[in-house]
């Protein structure tokens, strides 16, 4: 499949299949993006909702993070665990205020410098909040990726995650990379799933190398230890 066909397929099914009413999808704020996306790094999008939206209501802007009382920041974040997370972003909503006067920048090379923002973040934050181009790889797109390709890399292995990376920004598109980007998730999370993936509903069903093979289940590939 082409690079244009696949962005067209994934965006034209998120568009009608994705979902389109998370709460941190409502103003594409690049501060809502950073909060709920280090939220969603090991939590499930149910158990993220509640704490997203207190955190909001608490601390509503990179400046009202930045000059929060730590105290108060552990106590919102109590119960989502993974506490480094919280401290992250409070040392990430200081170093916005304090470099780029409270506005999140664009650019990979500023967003890699922010605290607790790795590679993937870097993507969720151009694609989300700003539509710009640039690859997202988590386990939901390796999952993907590994069953339409057949893809002899391992899912747990650090130093395949290059070859993921290199696939996932072949594919990225110049345009619409949000509602890719959010497809991509949405695919994995709601048809493309570790277990019974429910293929009948997949856009791509006609081009996975893995469903052509009858083979879904044996993707991707995990490194047995
Ligand atoms: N997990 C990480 N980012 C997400 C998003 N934007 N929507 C749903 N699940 C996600």
């Amino acid at each position: 499949i082409s690079a244009d066909d696949f962005a067209q397929t994934v965006v034209n099914w998120q568009r009608q299949h994705g979902r389109n009413d998370l709460p941190w999808q409502q103003h594409n704020d690049p501060y809502h993006v950073l909060v709920s996306e280090l939220m969603l790094q090991q939590t499930q999008v149910k158990t993220v909702i509640p704490y997203f939206q207190r955190w909001l209501e608490q601390f509503p802007t990179f400046t009202a993070l930045a000059n929060a009382d730590e105290q108060e920041v552990m106590a919102c974040w109590q119960g989502l665990g993974y506490y480094r997370r919280a401290r992250n972003l409070q040392a990430a909503a200081q170093k916005v205020v304090a470099d780029y006067q409270g506005t999140m920048p664009q650019a990979m090379e500023e967003l890699r410098e922010i605290p607790g923002v790795g590679p993937y973040t870097v993507g969720a934050i151009r694609a989300f909040a700003f539509d710009a181009p640039a690859a997202i790889v988590d386990g939901n797109v390796k999952r993907l990726l590994g069953r339409l390709f057949t893809l002899p890399y391992v899912v747990n292995k650090s130093t395949h995650d290059k070859y993921f990376w290199e696939l996932s920004e072949h594919y990225t598109p110049t345009v619409n990379n949000r509602r890719f980007a959010q497809g991509l998730l949405d695919l994995g999370a709601t048809v493309c799933k570790p277990r019974q993936p429910t293929c009948e509903l997949c856009p791509l069903q006609k081009v996975c190398c893995a469903y052509q093979q009858d083979c879904v289940e044996d993707y991707p590939k995990r490194e047995v230890k």
